[in-house]
């Protein structure tokens, strides 16, 4: 392991990083300081889901340095959603200004703060005003629909005690397309007070040494879809050597350990396999053949059908090693 390591956090990606994926990740692979809990929200009003509460009690995420979220579109759900993270004894609470889903932005939450800095500034200004006992951070997007969005933004966080924030440098409106724009960053980074961490499209070692060469005194990285593609991708990313063989035996164990633990906690196959699904969705990424990979695990239709499938991925995986 490097001497000056990169710091490298587990981006929090609603139905994927589920409280399950990160005690079972921390067990087997780990390399990761913190894990971002998705966002904690209300739905029709007063409503947060059971689901959304199950991620953040603390009997759930016990061995695990995590850091919650929340999504809010005023104070009265800021201030309740923190008292509820607060009361589960949580000392840092990160704050959604990214979001760009529709569903979200259209009631004034996640990326939609960008775009009204004036309401953002009175809103922080009540929210330190509580006082209350934990840390803020902050996770955002370069802006709704502009890119330039984030300058006047920085200039109101600057004004506030905030511990980092976590800039992703897209477009609320890109969604994903395109590609993160490192520049964006870059400019970010001399106008923040605070300290800045880079999110966006790190899905390999080689992306890792890309961005190293644009932001060369940059040392902490959020990372979401590349852990789900390649789990050993942290511990890579600070210098582990994993040679082929140690990788696909991580690689049968994570899934092992969470085809277990997903089907002692799901009720019915139906979920359990809609859940394996979606984790294969990204997972298959870690295989020569993704295509052939998902789509045998896509045509399981029960549990009996997913276990052949998932042997025969893993045969084509180990068929040139003497394990
Ligand atoms: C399916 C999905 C769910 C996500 N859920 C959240 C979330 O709950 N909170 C959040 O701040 N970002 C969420 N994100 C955004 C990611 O945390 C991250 O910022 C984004 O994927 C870019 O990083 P990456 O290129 O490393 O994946 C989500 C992204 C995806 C694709």
């Amino acid at each position: 392991m490097s001497q000056n390591p990169e710091i490298v956090y587990q981006a929090p990606l609603q139905g994927f990083t589920d409280f399950t994926y990160r005690n079972v990740f921390q067990e087997v692979y780990g390399g990761v300081s913190k894990y971002f809990i998705p966002y904690l929200s209300y739905i029709r009003g007063k409503e947060i889901k059971k689901s959304l509460l199950k991620e953040i009690f603390p009997e759930n995420n016990k061995a695990l340095p995590v850091v919650p979220q929340v999504l809010f579109s005023n104070t009265t759900e800021l201030f309740e959603l923190v008292s509820i993270l607060v009361d589960n004894g949580y000392k840092e609470i990160n704050l959604n200004l990214g979001c760009p889903y529709p569903m979200a932005t259209n009631r004034g939450r996640g990326a939609a703060w960008l775009d009204k800095p004036d309401d953002l500034n009175e809103t922080l200004q009540q929210l330190f005003a509580k006082e209350f006992p934990t840390k803020f951070s902050v996770k955002m997007r370069a802006g709704m629909k502009n890119n330039q969005d984030f300058k006047p933004v920085l200039g109101i966080l600057n004004k506030f005690p905030l511990s980092e924030i976590i800039f992703h440098p897209r477009t609320a409106s890109q969604m994903y397309d395109g590609k993160a724009n490192p520049s964006l960053f870059a400019e970010a980074l001399s106008i923040a007070s605070h300290p800045l961490v880079y999110n966006g499209d790190i899905f390999s070692e080689a992306d890792f040494q890309e961005l190293k060469t644009i932001l060369p005194d940059q040392k902490s990285w959020m990372t979401g879809r590349g852990l789900l593609m390649d789990p050993s991708l942290a511990l890579r990313l600070n210098g582990m050597e994993m040679d082929l063989k140690l990788r696909k035996q991580k690689l049968k164990e994570f899934h092992d350990r969470l085809f277990q633990e997903y089907s002692e906690r799901l009720q019915g196959s139906g979920h359990f396999l809609m859940k394996m699904n979606q984790f294969w969705s990204y997972f298959c990424e870690s295989f020569e053949n993704p295509h052939k990979a998902i789509k045998l695990v896509k045509k399981s239709s029960n549990v009996l059908k997913y276990n052949a499938a998932v042997v025969e991925i893993f045969r084509d995986l180990f068929v040139n090693d003497d394990l």
